[in-house]
């Protein structure tokens, strides 16, 4: 849904990734025929080669699930040679969920994400916000910008 909105709103050269090719299908397949205007990359983030930049890097819940200490340092090599201007992050906080889909993942605040990042971007603003899964459960992320 966010890439229906930034196309209504004009935005060119977009690219999704995920590790799965199911995501990217659905993904493709919500879209209809403007999912040929946006490029579709099925990759391990951490393991993503690009000659791209991007001026906007939005991650909703996929940086929380890099739980060893190099897939972080990995992402962040690689995000920080891409990205011209903004990083959007949303992970789960300290009062979410210590899972997603049954996998482990790393719990954010504001403090513990700016040490994290601090190496090649600075922080804009962090909010924690609740998010209703289809199931009416809560979950508090922390979104952040930097
Ligand atoms: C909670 S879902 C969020 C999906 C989407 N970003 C959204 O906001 O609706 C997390 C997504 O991260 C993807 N993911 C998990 N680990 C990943 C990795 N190492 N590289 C790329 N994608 C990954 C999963 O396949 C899943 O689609």
């Amino acid at each position: 849904m966010l890439v229906d909105f930034l196309l209504q709103k004009g935005f060119q050269n977009i690219t999704v990734l995920d590790i799965l090719a199911a995501a990217i299908d659905r993904a493709k397949a919500l879209l209809g025929e403007k999912s040929k205007l946006v490029k579709w990359v099925v990759s391990d983030i951490t393991e993503f080669k690009t000659d791209d930049h991007f001026d906007l890097w939005h991650d909703r819940a996929t940086f929380h699930f890099l739980i060893r200490n190099s897939q972080i340092a990995a992402y962040l090599q690689i995000a920080g040679r891409s990205i011209n201007n903004h990083m959007v992050v949303g992970t789960f906080s300290k009062n979410g969920p210590d899972k997603c889909s049954g996998l482990p993942i790393k719990q954010y605040t504001e403090g513990k994400l700016q040490n994290q990042l601090k190496k090649y971007f600075e922080k804009i603003s962090c909010i924690n916000q609740d998010h209703i899964t289809h199931l009416q459960t809560k979950q508090n992320f922390l979104f952040s910008s930097f």
